[in-house]
């Protein structure tokens, strides 16, 4: 993969685009987790909407993503350590598995469990068929997956606001251009 020395404009737009469809996807979730049952049939049913809807672009956009990525790669980890360099690039790895893994989870204990997957109001093609055990199999990957990412994308965030602030280098400022220069 070629090694480039800046990210350009459509990997930074994608990058937030997709942490932006991330939050999304959390937040309806996490709501609908908060909905009574008996009272709020119609406000979960939304939430789990926007939910797969959110997760389902993210999922498009990660295809663009991991070509643009292999197109015109990505700017040398900065730093000398080589278990940091080696931490960044794992930590890169499990992320862009996760924009994966969340949406085909999704979309496969959705159908095992004989619901239909829509796409902003576009009912998808049924691909799996019904089997409860797949379902329960499933789910609890997809919800291991889905808690972990609090996880991946905290300590991610936290090396790069660490970078900012006390090696004081480019690495935020490269994926966030418009940040103030520190040191
Ligand atoms: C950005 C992508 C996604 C993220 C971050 C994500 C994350 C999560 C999380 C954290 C939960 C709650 C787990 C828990 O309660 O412990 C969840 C549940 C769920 N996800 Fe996703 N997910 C994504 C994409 C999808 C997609 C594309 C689908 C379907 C095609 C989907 C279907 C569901 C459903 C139906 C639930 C509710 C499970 C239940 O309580 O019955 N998700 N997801
Ligand atoms: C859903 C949330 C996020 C995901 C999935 C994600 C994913 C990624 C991935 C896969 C890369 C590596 C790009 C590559 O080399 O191909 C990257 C780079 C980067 N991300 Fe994120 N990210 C997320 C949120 C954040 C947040 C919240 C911050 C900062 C507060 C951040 C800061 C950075 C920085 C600074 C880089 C560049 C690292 C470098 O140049 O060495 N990201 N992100």
């Amino acid at each position: 993969m070629p090694q480039s020395t800046a990210y350009q404009k459509s990997q930074l737009v994608l990058h937030w685009l997709i942490f932006i469809l991330f939050v999304v996807a959390l937040v309806a979730i996490e709501w609908r987790g908060n909905v009574p049952n008996e009272t709020g049939k119609q406000l979960r049913d939304t939430l789990r909407a926007v939910h797969i809807s959110a997760g389902l672009l993210m999922f498009i956009l990660a295809f663009v993503r991991i070509e643009e990525r292999i197109r015109l790669g990505a700017p040398r980890i900065l730093g000398d350590a080589k278990w940091q360099i080696g931490s960044a690039h794992l930590l890169h790895f499990l992320l862009y598995l996760v924009m994966f893994g969340l949406p085909i989870t999704g979309f496969i204990f959705s159908q095992a469990g004989g619901r239909e997957v829509a796409f902003f109001g576009w009912v998808l093609p049924v691909l799996i068929a019904k089997d409860q055990v797949l379902r329960n199999n499933v789910r609890e990957v997809h919800e291991l997956i889905g808690n972990a990412v609090y996880f991946l994308v905290g300590l991610h965030a936290l090396a790069a606001l660490w970078h900012h602030y006390f090696v004081k280098d480019e690495t935020l400022r490269r994926i966030l251009p418009f940040l103030a220069k520190r040191g």
